[in-house]
């Protein structure tokens, strides 16, 4: 029996392979392959995608989540807000920065940051200012981005939203990345939009902030070998921006699909003792993940396995559980119940957009015969 993986990476690559090792042998044969035509047209082309004036490539989407905070000026001795049930990254580039993270708990039904408990936390907190809020679009579904601005605004803190798992994601009709002063996008190779390798991306509507990212980016320089500040390198390759531009024609295609699985999974596999993951009015919801839970989540992924249906638990220890952030990270006031509880209750089961007929026919059947 092969098992159904959970992501699957090697399927996007054939599915476009002629165009894509044109695109790699177009880059291999043009002799230039840092900051070039590639990227420059990468940028344009996921700014109109997103629907944002601006588009600054980088090496990874922690790189994206560094350089936004950076070129607002956030460091040692300010706060960012966001959550403890994410990817590591998202709460390392605020370490990373020198600022200090204040998690809060997130939503059950769709694993994002709860407004209630974001505005708790700000009007309890006493220690150093808090300077960013850093919603997560957490496996694809965008979070409660109408209440979390209008909290943000009341309280005069900036949005940056974390959209590393959320690409042609959408929240009131509108592509998320938009809604705060800036986005960051990972292109990791099991994104919805993934390179061949590493990639990331910010984007962003707000000219200074977009001139001063291009400035961290690539050593502080305005000019060729003068730094203006100091700065980073964090550039995304030629190779990977042309193969990007491969795969962003297709990802709102390919984001159709994602859907119309999680809707199959949602009505063929429908069982009263699993939670399909929930999904808020006016979200457009892309499935990075379909993830559900179950209070006996350790048997499901046995049945699943048994049934050759990959799963996997993303993610099973909060960062704040984690030995090198656990004290280094402030909770919201009454701790995490809901962020503490969920990793015993997910998993994640296959969706891409290659995947055929007869694979998801066998997911709706573990489902349904759990
Ligand atoms: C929510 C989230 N934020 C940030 C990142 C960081 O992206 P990268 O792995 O490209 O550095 C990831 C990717 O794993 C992610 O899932």
């Amino acid at each position: 029996m092969t098992m159904i993986p959970v992501a699957n990476p090697g399927a996007a690559y054939r599915a476009h392979r002629e165009e894509i090792d044109e695109a790699l042998g177009r880059v291999a044969r043009s002799g230039w392959y840092i900051m070039g035509e590639e990227v420059s047209a990468f940028e344009h082309e996921f700014a109109a995608f997103v629907g944002a004036d601006h588009c600054i490539s980088a090496a990874t989407g922690t790189d994206a989540l560094v350089l936004i905070l950076r070129a607002m000026g956030i460091g040692p001795g300010d706060a960012v807000v966001t959550v403890s049930h994410t990817a590591v990254a998202t709460v390392s580039s605020i370490d990373l920065v020198g600022a200090h993270p204040l998690l809060v708990d997130i939503d059950e039904a769709d694993f994002t940051m709860s407004p209630d408990h974001l505005d708790e936390a700000l009007s309890t907190w006493s220690g150093p200012p808090v300077k960013a809020i850093v919603p997560v679009h957490l496996y694809g579904h965008p979070a409660d981005l109408d209440r979390i601005m209008e909290i943000a605004g009341r309280y005069g803190v900036p949005v940056v939203e974390d959209c590393a798992q959320a690409h042609g994601a959408s929240y009131r009709g509108r592509s998320v990345g938009t809604f705060g002063v800036a986005g960051a996008f990972s292109f990791y190779p099991t994104k919805n939009l993934g390179a061949l390798g590493d990639g990331g991306a910010v984007v962003t509507s707000d000219a200074a902030l977009d001139a001063r990212c291009r400035l961290v980016k690539q050593y502080g320089w305005q000019q060729r070998y003068v730094s203006e500040i100091p700065g980073i390198n964090s550039r995304l390759d030629e190779i990977q921006a042309a193969v990007l531009r491969v795969k962003l024609k297709y990802l709102s295609a390919d984001n159709g699909r994602r859907v119309n699985l999680a809707d199959a999974y949602r009505t063929l596999g429908a069982n009263p003792r699993i939670v399909p993951p929930g999904v808020k009015p006016g979200s457009g919801h892309v499935y990075h993940q379909y993830v559900v839970q179950s209070d006996q989540r350790d048997r499901l992924e046995t049945h699943c396995r048994d049934r050759g249906v990959g799963t996997s638990i993303l993610y099973p220890l909060p960062v704040h559980r984690q030995p090198a952030y656990a004290g280094r990270v402030s909770l919201g006031p009454g701790g995490l119940p809901v962020t503490e509880r969920v990793p015993e209750r997910i998993l994640c089961l296959p969706v891409w957009p290659e995947m055929s007929d007869g694979q998801r026919d066998a997911v709706v059947g573990a489902l349904r015969e759990f």
